[in-house]
């Protein structure tokens, strides 16, 4: 099993650059940029990793990205999980960036698009990974500010795939940000959002009807009857990362994770990391974790592959082809 997770051809569709940040490369670049860190080791940073909601994760990951200034800096973020990527059988990756986490400290949006997207095309050459970029807003912040970060991404437009929605869920729901999700729809992004993570089942609604979103991240809180008919009509999938859920108490235990009832129910549903450096594992891990306590096969495993192709914002002909090859795998590794 441990060998069919590892070589199974797969996409990532919910990961965070910021999340990605291990303490060693953490260390490394605030020692460069001359910034201190409140920690003194690597497993100082490690055993503040120990979250009781969502809040706590977002406090530390906020002051952790505070060490990225140059563009170089994005460069190695993004190089360093690519890398990790190639590793695992990735073949494609869907990044969201906050720039606001950036912006708000003075570095330009233009250094960090940069570093990331000349990471991504360096390896899209090199490691055989190809990735599309999610830019997010910040939804404590407000929808003034995400309309500001809207403006300054547009002349790097063309680096952009999508526009995302994260940060702190409770108090912040879709609807706040209904007018530049529709400007941003304008400018030809698609639109995607965090939804029912932490927040009641109201704001996947919302997601849906208001920002009219073409995926859910998370969707933990979708069972509601009528809630569950409306995401599969509209044929949306649930990008779900079962050790952020365990990390963050929004599940008790992974065999609890509420993965096996959507299955059930008819949903499409993709695995993924979420913010692997905080959370205790890389896509991978996440796929073997969840097999182990759920008892998952090898078909349901498939499953998740062939959805995080299917549901991916690739062009139609390359999503062909990462279907066909993860097809062949499959006949080949049952
Ligand atoms: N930003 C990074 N990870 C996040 C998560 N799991 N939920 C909301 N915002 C985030
Ligand atoms: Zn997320």
């Amino acid at each position: 099993m441990l060998n069919f997770i590892n070589q199974l051809p797969k996409a990532e569709l919910h990961l965070h650059i910021e999340g990605t940040f291990e303490p060693e490369l953490m260390f490394a670049i605030a020692k460069r940029n001359n910034i201190e860190i409140k920690y003194n080791s690597i497993e100082e940073i490690r055993e503040a990793y120990n979250f009781n909601c969502l809040q706590d994760f977002l406090d530390i990951y906020y002051a952790g990205a505070a060490v990225l200034i140059h563009e170089q800096d994005f460069y190695d973020l993004t190089w360093s999980y690519l890398e990790k990527c190639a590793e695992q059988n990735v073949r494609h990756t869907e990044i969201m960036f906050d720039p606001q986490t950036h912006t708000k400290r003075g570095v330009s949006f233009e250094t960090i698009i940069n570093g990331i997207s000349r990471a991504c095309k360096n390896a899209e050459l090199k490691l055989n990974v190809s990735s599309l970029l999610i830019m997010s807003y910040l939804r404590h912040l407000s929808e003034e500010e995400a309309f500001e970060t809207l403006q300054e991404s547009l002349p790097y437009k063309h680096l952009i795939k999508a526009v995302g929605l994260d940060s702190s869920e409770k108090g912040n729901p879709p609807s706040k940000f209904k007018n530049v999700f529709e400007a941003s729809v304008k400018e030809g992004y698609i639109p995607v959002a965090h939804a029912g993570e932490e927040g009641p089942a109201s704001y996947i609604w919302e997601a849906l009807d208001i920002l009219k979103i073409k995926r859910i991240d998370h969707g933990n809180n979708c069972f509601e009857d009528e809630l569950i008919k409306e995401i599969i009509a509209r044929d949306i999938a649930l990008t779900v990362c079962p050790l952020s859920n365990t990390a963050l108490k929004v599940v008790d235990d992974l065999k609890y994770h509420p993965v096996k009832r959507m299955i059930e129910l008819g949903l499409k549903v993709t695995i993924n990391s979420d913010d692997p450096a905080y959370f205790g594992g890389q896509v991978n891990t996440n796929y073997i974790e969840l097999q182990k306590a759920l008892g998952l096969t090898k078909d349901d495993l498939y499953e998740f592959a062939k959805n995080s192709f299917q549901y991916s914002l690739l062009e139609e002909d390359i999503k062909r082809e990462r279907l066909q090859e993860l097809e062949l795998f499959f006949e080949d590794h049952q």
